[in-house]
């Protein structure tokens, strides 16, 4: 079964060598088709099931907020070992269930964003191209019976709501038999959220625009991290928010010597640059360069702190239990520390203790998108 409309030539526009579409650049040259570019789907006869996994941000510059809302950014976009398992069987009608320890309280309904992913794409599906001929037996608008093991914690700073979003994505894509190009997908994926065009490749990926364009780069020698999860979420929009407030509360205190309420204008300046810095020592495989470049480089790290004052304690038992780097992951509230070799288990023993810290999870970075494979018979 296949798209029901002819694949239409994508026309990249030529950006100094580079090509730009949507939400994806790639060299001019790369024209990749997603199921190429997705290794990461498994067909077990009717079912095809994704390993997607979580992300953390290396360094996140935050620029003012836009005109739309957003806030341009750079950040460097790095997966983790730490994966949902999501699961499509054809259906008729559209259904979501989920399981595992991170399932609690989630809505398995059409405002999970797995389910607007799975809908996006059906409705993609359905649309005919202009000039498209429709094909007898085409299929259209389908429905799904999506399965969700959820071990990435939502509202954590982890990308774990826009991991699923992009494993409906691409689950539903080889259940379906589409053949949608890379750059397609991602101009999909980043209709869903901003952090779902990386979740869609993992990896490791410079993440640009509001996060949704993103590009690979590349990374050296292996890394290990250890993730302090907190007894508490964090809503992204209200540490956003938060950012504005403390800036705009610096701008006028600097001007008039008394601080301000009001969040900062908006502004139509551009997005920050991304560190060389963090990127030659990514590409080194350096802990040593990385902890110097990366230290203090997420701007929600402070707006964060300020909604979530306990994770100061997080970031400095993790410091002083040894980890090179320690830093808010994103808009928190999970804390991300770089371990040397040996020591993670003793930094995660630390973490454990304290009494915000629900749990502590050694992971390794670099993750990619993976197939699920099936588990081994038991004994009979
Ligand atoms: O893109 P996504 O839906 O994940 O964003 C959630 C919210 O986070 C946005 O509505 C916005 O308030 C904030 N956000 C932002 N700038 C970004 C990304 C997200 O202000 N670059």
């Amino acid at each position: 079964m296949r798209s029901p409309s002819p694949r239409q030539p994508c026309k990249p526009t030529s950006l100094g060598g580079r090509c730009e579409i949507g939400s994806i650049a790639f060299d001019g040259r790369e024209r990749i088709s997603a199921r190429h570019y997705h290794r990461g789907v498994l067909h077990n006869g009717s079912t095809v099931t994704v390993r997607v996994p979580a992300k953390i941000n290396i360094g996140l510059r935050v620029g003012p907020r836009r005109l739309d809302g957003y806030h341009g950014l750079s950040t460097v976009y790095h997966a983790v070992s730490l994966y949902d398992t999501v699961s499509v069987k054809a259906a008729d009608a559209m259904r979501l269930t989920l399981t595992g320890p991170e399932s609690t309280g989630l809505a398995a309904d059409d405002t999970n964003l797995a389910w607007q992913a799975a809908r996006l794409l059906a409705e993609h599906l359905a649309v005919p191209k202009p000039g498209a001929i429709s094909k007898p037996g085409a299929i259209s608008k389908p429905g799904f019976d999506l399965h969700i093991d959820k071990q990435i914690p939502v509202a954590a700073g982890l990308a774990g709501g826009s991991a699923d979003a992009a494993g409906a994505l691409l689950a539903c894509h080889e259940l379906w038999g589409l053949d949608l190009d890379a750059i397609e997908l991602s101009g999909l994926a980043a209709q869903l959220g901003s952090d779902v065009p990386f979740a869609v490749h993992g990896g490791t990926m410079l993440g640009s625009g509001r996060g949704e364009t993103v590009r690979p780069i590349a990374v050296g020698g292996s890394w290990t991290w250890v993730l302090a999860l907190a007894a508490g979420s964090l809503s992204t929009p209200a540490v956003y928010a938060e950012l504005d407030r403390q800036r705009a509360s610096a701008q006028t205190a600097s001007a008039t010597g008394s601080p301000s309420a009001e969040p900062a204008a908006e502004s139509d300046a551009p997005a920050p640059e991304s560190d060389a810095t963090v990127l030659a020592a990514l590409a080194r495989g350096d802990t040593d360069g990385l902890s110097a470049a990366a230290g203090a480089m997420n701007d929600l790290q402070a707006a964060a702190v300020a909604l979530a004052p306990y994770l100061e304690d997080t970031l400095r038992a993790g410091r002083e239990a040894g980890a090179r780097l320690a830093m808010v992951s994103g808009s928190g509230p999970t804390c991300v520390f770089l371990a040397e070799a040996g020591t993670a288990e003793q930094i995660a023993d630390r973490l454990r203790a304290l009494p915000r810290c629900r749990a502590a999870l050694v992971v390794t970075g670099n993750a990619p998108v993976l197939p699920a494979w099936p588990a081994e018979p038991g004994p009979s």
